[in-house]
């Protein structure tokens, strides 16, 4: 199984409401999508862990739908802090088994692995939390015994990076809920997310944790808690390939995409 793990394209129609994205974020997102499709042998799916769109307008999600046409794969999405959850329910309801009601959280299967996406966003603010209906559908997931891996899915990452300004407004509520089901689940579990703008790796409560890079921009490494904060960085960008076997080994990869 050949998973790739993208995140925080950042696509705008009209202008940007974050000022460090790229003016071009759409074209740097059609370079990576291209690279995508036309990697050999295909993927399986791809994992797009939120920050979809830089404004969550109907326009901006037209515009991502079309930036990500070339992927004839499931592509399982999260929603970010700068999406909005009608108008990406309407964009990806269509292929995407959304829970009802107000949270964009869902299962779905792939082969042997199983996908729990969750939705992190707290509309209008930068940091993430699992409202309690959200940990509660997590427990009962976690809950039913199965086997197999599970790729678990959401924006605002749980696990620290060690760099103090980020981790400020990554996932503030529900953390520790959610560290003790994770310490309590016995089978393999990968935790992909987002937000950080910077690719790294982790173990978190015994499981495997990474966060995607960001074509739109990406942060500078800052682990001495300077007083401005990490600042943006040209820095080459890679997305994850996930090489997972049925029992939830795994191996996974950088795959560089120049961007200019
Ligand atoms: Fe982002």
């Amino acid at each position: 199984m050949l998973i790739a793990h993208i995140s925080d394209f950042h696509v705008f129609h009209d202008r940007a409401e974050t000022p460090l994205v790229r003016p071009d974020a759409a074209r740097a997102a059609r370079r990576v999508v291209e690279d995508m499709a036309q990697f050999s042998p295909g993927f399986d799916a791809v994992a797009f862990t939120g920050d979809l769109t830089d404004g969550g307008s109907t326009e901006d999600y037209d515009l991502l739908r079309d930036v990500l046409s070339p992927l004839k794969i499931p592509v399982f999405v999260v929603p970010g802090n700068h999406d909005r959850r009608a108008t990406l329910r309407s964009a990806f309801g269509g292929d995407i088994p959304f829970e009802d009601g107000h949270f964009l959280n869902y299962e779905n299967h792939l082969g042997f692995l199983r996908i729990l996406a969750l939705d992190t966003l707290i509309e209008g603010r930068s940091e993430g939390a699992l409202a309690p209906e959200s940990l509660h559908w997590l427990a009962g997931k976690l809950a039913s015994p199965a086997l197999a891996p599970i790729l678990l899915l959401l924006h605002h990452p749980p696990f620290p990076t060690g760099i103090d300004a980020l981790d400020r407004s990554a996932l503030t509520g529900g953390r520790e809920e959610m560290a003790e089901m994770i310490r309590a689940y016995q089978s393999p579990l990968i935790i992909l997310a987002g937000h950080i703008h910077r690719p790294f790796q982790a173990i978190w409560n015994g499981a495997y944790c990474a966060v995607a890079g960001s074509p739109a921009f990406q942060i500078a490494l800052d682990l001495a808690a300077s007083e401005h904060g990490p600042g943006r960085v040209s820095e080459p960008y890679a997305y994850y390939v996930y090489r997972i076997d049925e029992t939830g080994g795994f191996t996974v990869h950088t795959r560089f995409v120049a961007l200019d």
